[in-house]
């Protein structure tokens, strides 16, 4: 088992990565004086595949659990689900120093964590994420949040959680393309910061998603290790944090544009952003042209989506897009930040951009 610790002074927290960590679930957690019982937030595919899993890892170190399993999908990031979510751990009498459990992939952790950050003003909550995307990205780092109409993630609030348990062999119950969409965020951290991860990447991420636990283990942990890092840095984004966002204005206007629907995944959004933030930064020469090529080349190695031409069904055109990405949350005094790159592996954060220049690579990715 891997152990990482995200520095964040009294709200410091482990994030424990591995293989059969949901039967060991109760003695993971015997730091945290739980008192003998659990309230779990899942959702139903997650609830069948790995519940029972989670019941026995508890029960083995004396700990009962009850559960709430909530719809499987996007559309339940919202304020009914939450709402039913928050009056169900009232009604288990869920108090301040009680534990919540949020137990799979990223819309179940980023709710759970909003509904533990505001019962009755704030609990603990262990993160036991099922995906990919949420065993890379969204378990770590205290981000948690509902959609509105507006946009989303955009009704939420900080607040970390007490333990991450990132359990490699949920991995395998995962679809390919559910995968695949959570590789995008692997991919991610190697464009952002580590061009010696992002090389490792291109001759290994293929044996990751013929599952290689090794390797995906491996990933996990340098994927939260740079997370893990700038999260201590800049916990509540207002620098460096920033960069985990490359490819992420884009996807969230073509997350928007496709309604939050399956057409485009979160993780398949982020691939194409980070393609077509990569496109940008070449045409405005910032890094050489060879950069965008050898990204769309291991998006194609990967049989991952490249370009808005991918996403079945009809998009806005340029403009509107760019007008989508105005109700983004990077959106300060009006200006628009962007994710660029000066090459593989180093990216920063810049309001410097060219929208017509965005305009014209959105136009040619169409
Ligand atoms: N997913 C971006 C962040 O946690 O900051």
């Amino acid at each position: 088992m891997e152990k990482l610790r995200v520095e964040l002074g009294e709200r410091s927290y482990d994030i424990l990565i591995g293989e059969g960590l949901l039967g060991q679930a109760g003695q993971l957690m015997s730091n945290l004086a739980i008192r003998g019982r659990v309230a779990v937030l899942t959702d139903e595919n997650v609830a069948t595949l790995h519940l029972e899993t989670l019941r026995h890892g508890l029960s083995a170190a004396g700990i009962e659990m009850v559960s709430l399993a909530l719809p499987a999908g996007e559309a339940t990031k919202s304020w009914p689900h939450f709402s039913r979510a928050v009056d169900w751990l009232l009604e288990q009498r869920v108090e301040r120093g009680d534990v919540v459990v949020a137990l799979g992939g990223g819309v179940i952790g980023d709710l759970a964590g909003f509904a533990a950050a505001v019962l009755r003003r704030g609990v603990r909550y262990v993160q036991i994420p099922t995906s990919l995307l949420a065993q890379v990205d969204s378990s770590v780092g205290g981000k948690t949040a509902i959609n509105s109409a507006h946009g989303k993630n955009l009704i939420g609030a900080f607040h970390q959680p007490a333990l991450v348990l990132a359990d490699v062999t949920a991995l395998g119950t995962l679809s390919d393309r559910d995968f695949l969409a959570g590789y995008g965020e692997v991919m991610k951290y190697g464009l952002l910061g580590d061009a010696s991860f992002f090389d490792w990447l291109e001759s290994n991420a293929p044996d990751m998603a013929a599952g290689d636990v090794a390797k995906c283990i491996y990933a996990v942990k340098r994927s939260c290790e740079m997370k893990a890092a700038i999260v201590a840095r800049d916990e509540t984004e207002q620098g460096e944090r920033a960069l985990l966002n490359l490819g992420h204005t884009f996807c969230h206007a073509l997350e928007n544009a496709t309604g939050y629907s399956d057409r485009l995944l979160h993780g398949e959004g982020v691939a194409v952003g980070c393609a077509l933030a990569f496109e940008v930064s070449a045409r405005m020469g910032l890094c050489s042209q060879e950069d965008p090529s050898r990204v769309r080349a291991h998006l194609a190695q990967m049989g991952l989506k490249r370009d808005l031409r991918d996403i079945a069904g009809d998009l806005p055109g340029p403009d509107k897009l760019v007008e989508l990405m105005g109700q983004d949350k990077k959106v300060v005094a009006g200006t628009l930040n962007f994710i660029m790159a000066r090459g593989i592996g180093e990216a920063f954060v810049t309001s410097d951009v060219d929208l017509q220049v965005v305009r014209d690579v959105l136009a040619d990715s169409a």
